[in-house]
């Protein structure tokens, strides 16, 4: 398998690739590049790794922070061809060790309950006693 690289900012291309591996999640299917673009832009801290001969993109997740109490994760995605072989465990590791993030309290996702056993490796836990995710939808 093709060796990887830390990628610190997405370029055109690895954007183009990051629609391309949103087009496969069910959460992520649907999104145009130019909202991606904008999402980009936004999110405070980019984790993401791409083969070290092609440039092209192997795994990627974003995350929403305050730098002291929370970090959400986002999007936590690996190229299909790459699943298996050790990226998601570099995501993740990258992730939780980010010096940007060293201070914060709490890391936070959702995930479906069979990815909860990928994320306990990292500490992360489902025993949330009486907390409720909650969401309000725009309205269509
Ligand atoms: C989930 C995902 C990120 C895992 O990435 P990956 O590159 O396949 O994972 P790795 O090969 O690095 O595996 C790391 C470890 O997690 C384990 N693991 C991988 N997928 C797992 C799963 N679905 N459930 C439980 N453990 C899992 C591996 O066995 C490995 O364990 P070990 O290192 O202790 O032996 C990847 O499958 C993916 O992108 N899935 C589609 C998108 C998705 O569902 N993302 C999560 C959104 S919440």
């Amino acid at each position: 398998m093709t060796p990887l690289e830390r990628v610190e900012r997405l370029t055109d291309s690895q954007i183009e690739q990051l629609w391309g591996l949103y087009q496969g999640e069910w959460w992520t299917r649907g999104r145009v590049l130019e909202d991606i673009r904008r999402v980009l832009e936004h999110s405070d801290v980019v984790v993401a790794f791409a083969e070290s001969d092609t440039g092209r993109l192997a795994a990627f997740a974003r995350i929403l922070t305050d730098y002291v109490f929370k970090a959400l994760v986002f999007d936590v995605i690996v190229a299909p061809a790459h699943r298996g072989t050790g990226a998601g465990r570099m995501l993740l590791d990258a992730i939780v060790a980010h010096p940007a993030l060293r201070a914060v309290c709490h890391f936070e996702l959702y995930c479906l309950p069979e990815l909860v056993p990928f994320y306990r490796k990292w500490g992360f836990t489902d025993d949330l006693g009486a907390l409720r995710f909650m969401r309000r939808s725009r309205p269509a």
